[in-house]
């Protein structure tokens, strides 16, 4: 069976208000992780857990089963936060966000998110989104997808990829798979500014895509305005991202949530896993947690739909 090791679950069981009691919610269960680790270490919470990928959400539903009615999991698009925790009998007291792919995701060649796996170009992680990566590499002006590549994956060679890529594809055709699309970026890019780029030639294409693809940043700022609407006072928001377009995002709210505050930073800084857990879990070398603790925030528009 595939595993995902969670990665920094000891800082995330930290960043929970003490002596819990109620919901947490876990707004991207994965194979469930984290989950797990709060069930375990909180023996008076129940953890409402939300993935998109109806395939992670069966694989984690059999392992938590043991854990009865103090586990629900739901698939659904965190950015809906608000609509799905409707359902709870009172305010969460804890929301965390452990960003990216699961091991399930990348590994399944299928699912097309690997640059060294050759399959189909997908990049979807859920059915239910029309749009495939396919559709966004083969349909896309070059300065759409230029855009697309500089925004997303910070691409430094983004007008040229795109530009060769969109001549590829009018010359020979749709490119179908992640194959396809890491051999056409080799033969793009020059050998020498291939081995400057540190890394593998495609991986900020393959990043900005499945961005895109997801629409993972609006989802992520939806979801985590939702939790000031939402949580209980006190309660905290716990997020670990991989790179620095998510990283950014969370730390520009949360400064706004200071300002307006309605609370405060768990750590000065942000936290990054020790040498001993990158050395085991390789996942883990570009996380990155900040946490915030929300307090204040009903009754002062922190509850209230702004326009
Ligand atoms: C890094 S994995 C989580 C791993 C989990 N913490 C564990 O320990 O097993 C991220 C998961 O979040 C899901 N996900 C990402 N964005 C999402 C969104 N906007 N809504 C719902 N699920 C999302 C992905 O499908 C993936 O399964």
């Amino acid at each position: 069976m595939t595993e995902h090791v969670p990665v920094m679950v000891e800082e995330v069981l930290r960043a929970l208000p003490p002596h819990l009691t109620g919901w947490v919610v876990d707004a991207t269960l994965g194979l469930g992780g984290y989950s797990e680790a709060v069930l375990r270490a909180c023996p008076h919470v129940s953890v409402l857990a939300i993935d998109q990928d109806p395939q992670a959400l069966v694989m984690a539903a059999r392992r938590l089963e043991p854990w009865g009615n103090r586990f629900r999991a739901v698939e659904a698009n965190f950015r809906n936060l608000k609509e799905i925790c409707t359902a709870l009998p009172e305010r969460p007291k804890g929301f965390l966000f452990d960003l990216g792919l699961s091991n399930l995701q990348l590994t399944e060649r299928e699912r097309g998110f690997s640059f060294n796996n050759d399959g189909p170009l997908d990049m979807r992680m859920s059915p239910l989104l029309e749009r495939r990566a396919s559709d966004w590499i083969n349909g896309s002006s070059p300065q759409e997808l230029s855009e697309i590549f500089r925004l997303y994956g910070e691409e430094r060679h983004a007008w040229q990829l795109a530009k060769g890529i969109v001549r590829h594809v009018s010359q020979k055709g749709p490119i179908e798979t992640t194959g396809a699309l890491v051999e056409v970026i080799r033969e793009i890019l020059p050998a020498p500014v291939q081995r400057k780029m540190g890394g593998h030639p495609a991986r900020r294409v393959f990043q900005a895509l499945r961005i895109v693809v997801n629409d993972e940043m609006a989802a992520l700022e939806e979801g985590l305005a939702a939790t000031k609407k939402i949580g209980a006072d006190p309660s905290s928001v716990v997020v670990v991202s991989y790179h620095s377009l998510e990283d950014r995002i969370v730390k520009h709210l949360f400064r706004s949530w200071r300002e307006a505050g309605i609370g405060e930073f768990l750590n000065r800084k942000a936290l990054i896993p020790t040498d001993e857990e990158i050395s085991l879990n390789y996942k883990a070398r570009s996380a990155k947690l900040r946490a915030f603790r929300l307090t204040g925030h009903l009754g002062r528009g922190g509850d209230q739909d702004e326009e």
